[in-house]
């Protein structure tokens, strides 16, 4: 059974020149059960690693450090069999945990963008630092549906619409798997969680999903498919059941659907412990023999930290309750990607001389750049924005204006603090240990940064802290749950501090406007994080109603991880920005749109609730109910999908199709006119409806099918094509297929998903 080491080299497998399933053959061949259990466990590099590598023999590490990803090639090459490593981590806004790396804004803010080929670009970039670190793999894109925003993780999602999501999706994982796997400066992309994950109860985080196989596959499955087609080579599975059965152990999910209609012919990863989960968690397992059972018999590949799968796996099989050949297949996969890779070859191990090129390089940081000035979204403005009438770059003030010194007053807890700028999974963010004090400070610009770098010289910024939002403290119950494992902590909101908050008021007094700078922290963003409520905390409010009391022009940023519900002081102010943990550059991109220098160009990705009570707030809802309100509240969301302001005024006119009359297979294409009525330019994101007048089974009352971004300059008129293949024009029926219905639909054609103001015109496609 022992193949002394100097047999490698003669060894089959270890033969570039023969073709990989001859490779795979060899190598399995020579595997001790033992050894191919090893390979399906994807482990913990915080822990000891030797155990890890030598001891459990595992294929695949997660959450390595710099130092632990060198140390564990080293041991590798002490096994047997020398089997490369798959390394991976959360790099889900760029390498989150590599210091100094690129971090763009979360997936919600580059959601905002509404830009598929940016948000391609950006994933590039990630790309090529994370490559450069001996890292192979990218737990990312998440295609979660955001449909509670009481969830803690909706910022890495791409916001509540499945096509946008899966327009997005589509052009991340391009940007991460670049030229495929033998492209060295690619990574393999992760599409998560699948699915159903982000359909919480009532936000609770992996709580069961309560949606039908027609809801799945209506809205919640289709990003993931458009995963696959794009050739996305991961898929890792959420934590949470859905109708009794945990994702990890369901057939019909990862069988029928995936593998089987969708042809995946990729990896599966189980997401954290889920195997572990069906013994402690969700109790559907006795034992972690049986729990190893399931996962294999479900199709599962890698096994995300559970080492107990190391022994159960094994005892399955030696008592017969699990047949050796399915751990076979599932080991064949994972090799054959390993050697599609080329590891055996060039293990990518980390390359130092890359890392000095492409690490948190000015190219890089210059596209994160873009994405944080394209994720703001301008939600109001009474037209004190853009400040002055707004500043030309060099920072002169432009013809026309007063050119009047000002004093701008940068006020907030959110105004100088990178780590709420930044967001979740990165840095500090909580789920590594070795940035305790997260990336180099100076590489991120907070807005306060921001503002002091783009003003003209002669203004003055002044800054107040003004209030704290809280931060977290152990939950008194006690560390850990009866079982042992562990309890998270709780979030403790700060109370106001009236010093603090005069301090603040001081400053905007002696101000001529008031930036205010507020949200949430990473306190409240992430897993174990969900909210019960949506209002802003701590002193927050209470700070933003001083502030407006004094009657200086207040503009509100707003820099959080999801939506939250505004008091009436913050609607109130001169203009509130969107600001979704914009990234290492958003301090930067946030000044420069609240001083004129870029336009505003975001549009929001999700709505915004006025209180959680309106939850699910969802545009694309399905028709039917008694009338449209509560008797206490309007149905109507704060701010809905696709809304976002420019600077200038845009008026759309004319929609007309041009074959009214299509088959399913036919693309419907319709133009209509986009005018700038204003005086700065504008790129406008066209989005276009579509409304299924009658339906066999009841439907969303209108989807997102198409939307294109156009730039248009002062005055100018622009006429947009839309193309729209019928074929996207569909439901999935009562027998759960996906089909065109024949009939009349509406394409209504506007700038966001409210109904006042979208032009439309309908179009019937026949049998
Ligand atoms: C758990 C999270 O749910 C998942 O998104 C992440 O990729 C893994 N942990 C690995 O960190």
């Amino acid at each position: 059974m022992n193949t002394p080491q100097s047999d490698l080299r003669t060894a089959p497998y270890t033969n570039p020149a023969l073709p990989i399933l001859e490779r795979v053959d060899d190598l399995l061949g020579r595997m001790t059960l033992e050894e191919k259990v090893g390979q399906m466990l994807q482990l913990d590099a915080r822990g000891n690693i030797e155990d890890l590598v030598l001891g459990k023999l595992a294929g695949s590490l997660l959450h390595a450090s710099p130092e632990r990803i060198m140390e564990a090639r080293k041991l590798l090459l002490t096994t047997r069999l020398q089997i490369p490593l798959l390394m991976a981590d959360d790099c889900i806004h760029g390498h989150s945990f590599w210091p100094g790396a690129t971090i763009f804004p979360t997936q919600l803010g580059m959601a905002s963008t509404w830009d598929p080929a940016l948000v391609e670009k950006g994933a590039r970039a990630t790309a090529v630092e994370v490559a450069s670190t001996g890292l192979h793999w990218t737990f990312s894109p998440v295609l979660c549906i955001s449909r509670d925003l009481r969830w803690g993780r909706v910022n890495e999602t791409f916001g509540e619409d499945p096509h946008l999501i899966g327009a997005l999706g589509k052009a991340m994982i391009r940007g991460y798997q670049g030229n495929g796997l033998t492209d060295t400066t690619a990574i393999l992309a992760t599409a998560k969680h699948f699915a159903g994950y982000s359909e919480t109860q009532g936000g609770r985080d992996a709580s069961e999903a309560d949606i039908s196989r027609r809801k799945l596959r209506s809205w919640f499955l289709p990003p993931f498919q458009e995963a696959v087609e794009a050739g996305c080579r991961t898929f890792m599975l959420g934590y949470q059941a859905i109708d009794g059965i945990p994702v990890t152990a369901n057939k019909w999910l990862l069988n029928d659907v995936l593998k089987g209609e969708w042809g995946f012919t990729g990896t599966l990863v189980t997401d954290w412990d889920n195997v572990g989960r069906m013994v402690w968690e969700q109790r559907v397992c006795e034992d972690d023999v049986q729990a190893a059972t399931v996962a294999v018999e479900a199709g599962n590949d890698l096994v995300m930290t559970t080492p107990q799968f190391f022994e159960g796996a094994q005892e399955a099989v030696r008592r017969g309750d699990l047949d050796e050949r399915l751990i076979d297949d599932a080991v064949r996969r994972l090799l054959t990607l390993k050697f599609e890779l080329g590891l055996f070859e060039n293990p990518r191990i980390p390359d130092a001389v890359r890392q000095a090129k492409v690490i948190g390089s000015a190219e890089h940081a210059a596209v994160n750049l873009e994405m944080a000035r394209r994720s703001l979204v301008l939600l109001t403005n009474d037209g004190t924005l853009p400040l002055d009438g707004g500043l030309v770059p060099s920072g002169t003030v432009r013809a026309g204006i007063s050119g009047e010194p000002r004093t701008i007053a940068i006020i907030g807890p959110n105004a100088d603090d990178p780590h709420a700028q930044l967001g979740d999974w990165a840095g500090a963010s909580g789920q590594i240990n070795w940035l305790p004090d997260g990336h180099p400070r100076h590489l991120t610009s907070t807005v306060l940064d921001g503002f002091r770098a783009a003003v003209p010289e002669d203004w003055t910024v002044t800054h107040a802290r003004g209030a704290d939002i809280g931060r977290l403290v152990p939950d008194p119950a006690g560390p850990t749950y009866a079982d042992g494992q562990p309890r998270p902590p709780m979030f403790l909101a700060a109370g106001t501090d009236e010093a603090m908050l005069q301090e603040a008021v001081q400053a905007a007094r002696n101000a001529d406007y008031v930036v205010a700078v507020i949200g949430d922290t990473v306190a409240l963003a992430g897993e174990t994080k969900s909210t019960a409520t949506l209002e802003l905390q701590g002193g927050q409010i209470e700070l933003v109603d001083r502030l407006i009391k004094t009657g200086v022009p207040v503009v509100v940023v707003l820099v959080q991880s999801k939506p939250s519900v505004l008091p009436r002081s913050v609607l109130d102010a001169a203009a509130i920005i969107e600001a979704f943990n914009p990234g290492m550059m958003g301090g930067r991109a946030v000044a420069e749109l609240v001083l004129g220098l870029i336009e505003p160009t975001g549009r929001l990705p999700i709505s915004f609730a006025r209180h959680a009570g309106q939850l699910p707030i969802y545009y694309n809802q399905i028709r039917g109910q008694h009338g449209d309100r509560y008797a206490d509240l309007s149905q109507d969301p704060l701010f809905a999908f696709g809304e976002g302001l420019s600077y200038t005024t845009i008026e759309y006119s004319g929609l007309r199709i041009l074959n009214e009359s299509v088959t399913p297979d036919d693309t419907v294409q319709a133009v209509v006119t986009v005018r700038n009525t204003g005086n700065r330019p504008a790129i406008e994101t066209v989005q276009a409806y579509v409304t299924d007048v009658v339906t066999s089974v009841t439907w969303a009352e209108r989807e997102l099918k198409s939307f294109t971004r156009v730039r248009v300059g002062p005055g100018q008129s622009v006429d947009v094509e839309l193309s729209l293949p019928a074929s996207a024009c569909s439901l999935v029926d009562q027998n759960g297929h996906r089909v065109v219905e024949p009939g009349v639909f509406e394409l209504l054609v506007g700038k966001n998903s409210r109904d006042a103001g979208m032009l439309k015109a309908e179009f019937r496609i026949t049998a």
